[in-house]
């Protein structure tokens, strides 16, 4: 099932999302499906939970955007254990759709997770993955990209929100 992505305004995007206790659930399954579809749907390459309005630790990143199942990747519980260099890059969110803003990030990230099964595993991420990781494991700690940019930008980006809010044109 997609599900609409929630937008930049709504709490649950700027909530700590709590942990996943139970694996391999049929609900967990389904929600891990309809993270994909609805990531898909709106043709983006990483989707938290909290992005369809559920607030609970999983993150789904797919650099191909479903051109290659190999690079499906799914993070329960993700936590950084790990962070090397720095990058800096255009960086957007589905969530604040028409904005993209220049964020530095690290080079290198690994990150600790779990399986939909609850085993535990670690992976690095370099470039573009890395900046995934740290992206989509922020919005599970309800930290937007827009933290990481200066307050004068934010303002603005947050201006222009509430303005598109106002004419109806936000969601
Ligand atoms: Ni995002």
């Amino acid at each position: 099932m997609t599900h609409a992505i929630v937008l930049y305004g709504e709490p649950v995007l700027e909530t700590q999302a709590a942990k996943i206790t139970e694996f391999d659930t049929p609900e967990l399954h389904k929600l891990v499906d309809d993270m994909f579809e609805s990531m898909y749907a709106a043709k983006g390459v990483g989707l938290a939970a909290p992005q369809i309005g559920i607030a609970k630790r999983i993150a789904v990143i797919d650099l191909s955007v479903a051109e290659d199942p190999q690079q499906k990747l799914i993070l329960i519980n993700p936590e950084i254990i790990r962070r090397e260099g720095t990058q800096t890059a255009e960086e957007g969110c589905l969530s604040i759709p028409g904005f993209r803003e220049q964020v530095r990030r690290a080079k290198s990230v690994t990150v600790c997770a779990q399986n939909v099964k609850g085993e535990p595993f670690e992976m690095t991420g370099e470039d573009l993955l890395a900046r995934a990781f740290a992206h989509e494991i922020d919005h599970l700690n309800g930290r937007l990209y827009i933290t990481h940019v200066s307050a004068l930008k934010r303002d603005l980006i947050r201006r222009k929100v509430r303005k598109l809010a106002k004419a109806g044109e936000w969601g």
